[in-house]
């Protein structure tokens, strides 16, 4: 816990350190998983990063010290199991987990109802933060620690998802939302804060196909009050504020990183 320094001097740093945690990154094998493993490996923790590609995630894992990759497909609930259980067999314990694995659906405009689509989507986008939440959250309430949970939802869990149409994707980062104010209630007293974390528009494999696109880029840059997509590094510092001691009031909340996006 958040401490003041012993010479009555305040430090700005030391609460956003991570030395000595563990955390657990799933959708790390591109866009900003990779950033954020990289992010808290910097900030001194050991990591863990999750996702289907296993070959990118040995490469991201062994630039890290004492770091770990595990496949999971998070649609999995043993799968997800197994994650947890190798992370706390690897280094004893959960300290943070990003709950980052994510997508996006197809064009689906609502009166065709395409229902598969809209299942697949829930059910990496929400169900299956919930099942890696509460696996976390059991250890480090086990322990008797404190810990946080980083939900990375969407400026589209706040907004709709319009002219994108993609209803799956803004009803699972809704849910994400207020399943991060519902859990952060729940263990409110039990050292588990749980934040979302809600980006706007960057630059990934997810957003590939707008950045390529001039007219979406065009619409980017009118409806973000910035006039700019965010850049990846743009995240570290809500990452890290989320993550660490400095956060150590803050549970339930949605931080928006989104050049004003939201705030219009
Ligand atoms: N980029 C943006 O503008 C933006 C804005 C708001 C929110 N977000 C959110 O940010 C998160 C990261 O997205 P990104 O933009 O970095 O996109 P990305 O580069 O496509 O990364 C998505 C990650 O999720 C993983 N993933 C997808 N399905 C999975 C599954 N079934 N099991 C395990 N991992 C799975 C992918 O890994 P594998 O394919 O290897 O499994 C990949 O590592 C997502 O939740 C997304 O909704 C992004």
């Amino acid at each position: 816990m958040n401490q003041p320094a012993a010479n009555g001097q305040i430090d700005l740093s030391s609460p956003f350190r991570l030395d000595g945690q563990v955390c657990l990154v799933t959708g790390a094998s591109s866009g900003f998983g990779v950033r954020f493993a990289r992010v808290f490996a910097a900030a001194g923790a050991k990591v863990a990063v999750a996702a289907r590609r296993a070959d990118r995630l040995e490469a991201l894992a062994a630039e890290l010290p004492d770091a770990l990759a595990v496949r999971c497909d998070v649609g999995d609930d043993d799968a997800c199991r197994d994650l947890v259980a190798q992370v706390v067999d690897r280094y004893g314990k959960v300290d943070v987990l990003v709950n980052n694995a994510g997508v996006s659906d197809a064009i689906n405009p609502g009166e065709q109802a395409d229902v598969e689509s809209f299942r697949h989507v829930v059910d990496i986008n929400l169900n299956a933060c919930f099942l890696l939440a509460g696996l976390v959250a059991a250890d480090i309430i086990g322990r008797e620690a404190t810990g946080s949970i980083i939900n990375v939802a969407s400026v589209h869990g706040h907004v709709a998802s319009a002219p994108n149409l993609q209803p799956a994707y803004a009803a699972s980062k809704a849910g994400l939302v207020n399943l991060t104010r519902d859990l952060a209630v729940q263990w409110a007293t039990r050292g588990v804060r749980v934040n979302a974390l809600c980006p706007g528009y960057f630059e990934t494999e997810l957003t590939a196909p707008m950045f390529d696109d001039d007219r979406s880029m065009a619409w980017i840059s009118r409806n973000a009050p910035m006039r700019r997509p965010g850049h990846e590094h743009e995240l570290d510092g809500a990452l890290l504020f989320l993550a660490s001691d400095a956060s150590s009031y803050v549970t339930g909340s949605s931080l928006m990183v989104d050049g004003g996006w939201t705030a219009r």
